[in-house]
């Protein structure tokens, strides 16, 4: 143990522990032949202790540090613990042929820790090199070497003592080395003769007989020997001269570049008048680049009359940097070894120089804090953040969140995604880490349909091999707007449709149909379209043809306009939209001259109908304007088959608007369907005032359809001359003279339907004095389908049976009252009654419940206190008998 003491600073202990050390890897040593010099890369040692030794006969020589310098050995452990050797072509233990081939064997003992066994190898290499100038100077980081050719003839011996000039020592190292390896130290600079025809100088840079000499403004270290070579009595003197570049004074550094300044001309190393300078080469780590290849890593070389100028940007390939923690902040070094090749002449008796010099450099520390980038894709729903570049020497030890600390394993088995990407160029890594939105460490907030999701990490770093700890902290936020298709909302006065499209959120393409249309510029335009970016809007008229009729009534008509979203590749409908609206408009109006005009609406419901064809009663009476929508008729009292009826005060005239065709089969076929359109317009005129009463349509529709109107229409109610119910009163009979107590016997009939599913019920049933319905005093006959049952005489209902007038039984409903009459007071009777009802339309296809199931429910109803069913408005309809007078 006690021989490695001495051999120190070759006895390296590295404590690094690399993961990938850790496998046994078969060593790759590789030996490279550099010009003069030759490169041994070692490769990782991974803690291990590397000894080196030359063999030379068999004999194992071990390298000392001072032994190497003068022996011609460099060595260094870069990053990684990678180990280099460099050896002279010239070294103390080669073995040369013929001056051209040059062979050095090295045993490489890495001894072993705990991290693994002794490795011990033999390496042997021949190095070519024919192209020796005359004088070869080498400059390495421990010694510097001159060679030059040998002007004395080969008989000439080495003196016994020193020639004049440096203290010199003559001698072969190697049989020193053999004999008293430590005597080295006592030996610094060496002027050495082999058998080969040159002369060597090699000198550490340390040794006392250097000196600094400041040469073009660069320090440069000197050493400079006088031999006297004899030979009986002739004796010769060559002079010997090497000088290398100091590194502090040559090179200056800025925040992102090397310059090395190198003197063109090196004084003590040029005698004569004459110099030219003949090649000038760069290259890293011993090895020339050519032009691509520096252009490729943005070295730069410039030669100017004084200095040769190298400049390397700091991060360029061929170097490494390295991380360093102080005060908890990350710092790194960049190093690089790069070598400059100059090839220049002077006179004939000097020749020509091979000057080379390999100068490692390591910048100051550098502040280059590594950078946070969140690569965050909210829609992807993982947070992407990216730390770095680090140097290849970190190494990820933990994650840190708020709530726990997870290992890189742990982050895997969790979902969390660590990659790490390498930059061999740079000698960097990237780290990136994924974090899944619905990993528990991430934070949700949500907020008017944006989610925001938090993560604070902080990544536990190490710096090896020392195991430097620190950290690097990231807080993200990712905003996400929930997928919101695009929203449709709607407004209407009596004119428009006003339409307001909200955009959803991004992602949603879609075409717009307005009614049966797609929404294209042109009618865009049309319709007022205005957009802002976030939403949409236009304005549909109701005279528009997109506008669909739904029903109409006594003074409007109910109109929608259908909108729909589509995606425009998959035809997928996104978003319907319909909206109806009342347009208040007078569809009759009587005037006093006697004109009455009338307007009839095709409904969404009738879709075939052209309403041009439509005329009224009298065929030759068609509209004064008609399109796809709308038939307007202008017609007068007198005219166009409208009849006439005189009623108590008033006058009433009634016309028929309707298909001619439809008209003449209602006429031949009694069994016909339903109109398919049909449209009574009535007036009522008075003496003094002129108003239109009345307006009904009934279109064929699914849905039994009533409008709230005169009985006689629709559904009628009659009063019957007796219990066969074969013969009625007629309209002009009224007021009907009946003696109290007398039975009354009503119908009510749906009129001129042929649909055997409808049917009517009688929801409520009521006497007045007056003809107003609604006026009182009132006196109730059927209450929600049942007969009062306070009413002393009740209403019987009757069945009612197929005849030759009843083809429906359904269509029919009959009951009995025994007359009866208002007393004012107790002495005089009222002597007119009327009889109204509300009947209800039920579809047996579309139950309503309530009524419609022709079971009286009131009992039953009231009891358990429950509402009953509300029968559709549209189904219901009132009816009024005439007056029936008491006699
Ligand atoms: C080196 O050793 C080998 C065997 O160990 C022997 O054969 C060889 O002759 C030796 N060479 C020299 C130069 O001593
Ligand atoms: C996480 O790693 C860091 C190294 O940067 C270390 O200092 C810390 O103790 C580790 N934390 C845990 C809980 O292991
Ligand atoms: C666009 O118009 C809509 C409706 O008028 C309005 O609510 C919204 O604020 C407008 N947006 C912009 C960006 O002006
Ligand atoms: C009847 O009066 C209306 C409204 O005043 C008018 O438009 C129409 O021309 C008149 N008709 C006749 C026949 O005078
Ligand atoms: C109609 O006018 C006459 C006089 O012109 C008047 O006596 C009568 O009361 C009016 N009728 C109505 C219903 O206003």
């Amino acid at each position: 143990m006690g021989r490695f003491i001495g051999f120190g600073w070759f006895v390296l202990v590295i404590a690094v522990v690399f993961v990938a050390a850790q496998k046994k890897l078969p060593r790759n040593i590789r030996i490279q032949c550099l010009g003069n010099v030759m490169r041994v890369d070692v490769g990782p040692l991974g803690g291990k202790i590397l000894e080196v030794a030359a063999v030379m006969n068999n004999a194992t020589i071990f390298l000392t540090p001072s032994m190497a310098s003068q022996c011609g050995f460099s060595m260094t452990v870069c990053q990684f613990g990678n180990a280099r050797i460099y050896a002279s072509l010239q070294n103390c233990f080669v073995q040369s042929e013929d001056d051209t081939a040059f062979t050095t064997t090295l045993k490489l003992h890495l001894h072993g820790n705990r991290m693994g066994e002794d490795e011990v190898y033999q390496v042997s290499e021949t190095c070519l090199y024919t192209t020796w100038a005359s004088r070869e100077i080498v400059c390495e980081r421990n010694y510097m070497e001159v060679s030059m050719k040998r002007a004395a003839p080969d008989d000439y011996v080495l003196p016994k003592h020193p020639a004049k000039g440096a203290n010199s020592r003559f001698g072969d190292p190697r049989r020193d080395a053999e004999k008293h390896p430590e005597a080295g130290s006592r030996m610094n600079t060496l002027i050495i003769t082999t058998p080969a025809p040159r002369l060597l100088l090699r000198s550490p840079k340390t040794s006392p007989e250097t000196y600094t000499q400041i040469v073009a403004g660069v320090p440069m270290t000197v050493v400079k020997t006088s031999t006297l070579f004899e030979k009986k009595w002739l004796a010769t003197e060559i002079d010997a001269a090497a000088a290398c570049p100091i590194l502090e004074g040559s090179v200056f550094f800025t925040s992102n570049s090397i310059s090395w300044f190198l003197p063109r001309h090196i004084d003590p190393l040029i005698s004569s008048g004459q110099f030219q300078l003949l090649e000038v080469h760069i290259g890293v780590d011993g090895q020339k680049l050519d032009a691509a290849e520096m252009a490729a890593r943005q070295y730069s070389l410039t030669v100017n009359d004084k200095h040769i100028i190298v400049e390397i940007p700091i991060g360029a390939v061929g170097g490494y940097f390295k991380s360093h923690i102080q005060d908890g902040q990350y710092l790194t070094s960049y190093t690089i070894e790069p070598m400059i090749e100059m090839l220049w002449t002077e006179d004939s008796t000097h020749g020509d120089t091979h000057y080379k010099v390999l100068l490692p450099i390591t910048t100051p520390l550098l502040s280059r804090p590594p950078q946070v980038i969140d690569n965050t894709i909210p829609e992807e729903r993982v947070f992407k953040v990216l730390f770095g570049p680090f140097s290849s020497d970190v190494a990820l030890m933990n994650i840190t969140f708020p709530s726990e600390v997870l290992s890189e394993a742990d982050c895997k088995a969790r979902g969390i995604n660590v990659l790490e990407q390498m930059y061999p160029e740079s000698s960097s890594k990237v780290l990136t880490v994924e974090v899944p939105f619905t990993d528990q460490v991430v934070l949700q907030m949500r907020e008017m349909g944006i989610t925001v999701y938090t993560l604070h990490i902080t990544l536990g770093l190490v710096v090896l091999p020392e195991f430097a700890p620190f950290t690097h902290t990231a807080y993200l936020e990712a905003k996400l707007v929930e997928n919101v298709p695009p929203s449709i909302s709607g407004a209407c006065d009596n004119q428009n449709f006003y339409i307001l499209v909200k955009y959803g959120t991004h992602g949603f393409n879609f075409q717009t149909t307005v009614g049966k249309q797609i929404l294209t510029p042109r009618l865009a335009q049309q319709y007022s379209f205005t957009e802002n970016g976030t939403h949409f809007s236009f304005a549909v008229p109701f005279s528009s043809l997109d506008v669909v009729f739904e029903s109409v009534q006594l003074s409007s008509i109910r109109s929608r306009l259908d909108v729909v979203l589509k995606n425009p590749e998959t035809s997928k409908t996104i978003q319907e939209f319909s909206m109806s609206c009342n347009n208040i408009s007078p569809l009759t109006e009587c005037f006093p001259n006697g004109t009455m005009t009338a307007w009839a609406v095709k409904l969404e419901s009738v879709p075939s109908l052209n309403p041009s064809q439509l005329t009224l009663k009298d065929p030759t009476c068609g509209p004064v304007f008609s399109d796809d929508h709308y038939a307007y008729f202008v017609f007068t009292a007198n005219s166009c088959g409208t009849t006439r009826k005189f009623l108590p005060n008033v006058m009433l005239y009634e016309n028929e608007i309707s298909l001619p065709d439809e008209l003449e089969r209602k006429k031949t076929d009694s069994k016909n369907e339903e109109p398919e359109f049909e449209l009574k317009v009535s007036c009522y005129y008075d003496i003094n005032k002129t108003h239109a009463v009345a307006f009904h349509a009934r279109p064929r529709r699914s849905e039994p359809y009533a409008e709230n109107a005169k009985g006689e229409l629709q559904v009628e109610i009659r009063l019957a001359s007796d219990n066969s119910y074969s013969a009625f009163y007629r309209v002009e009979d009224y007021p009907v003279a009946k003696y109290l107590l007398q039975s009354l016997y009503f119908e009510v009939e749906l009129m001129r339907s042929t649909n055997s599913k409808l049917s009517v019920e009688l929801e409520n049933c009521w006497a007045t004095l007056d003809v107003d319905r609604t006026s009182q005093p009132r006196w109730n006959l059927i209450i929600n389908g049942c007969a009062n049952p306070v009413d002393p005489y009740q209403l019987i209902l009757h069945p009612v049976w197929p005849d030759d007038r009843v083809q429906y039984p359904s269509h029919f409903k009959r009951f009995e009252v025994s007359m009866f009459a208002f007393s004012e007071d107790k002495e005089t009777l009222s002597r007119q009654v009327h009889v109204h009802c509300d009947v209800v339309i039920c579809d047996a296809r579309n139950p309503q419940g309530g009524i419609c199931t022709g079971l009286c429910s009131n009992q039953e109803n009231k009891i358990k206190g429950q509402r009953r069913a509300i029968p559709d408005k549209d189904s219901v309809k009132h009816v009024s008998s005439g007056p029936i007078h008491l006699s």
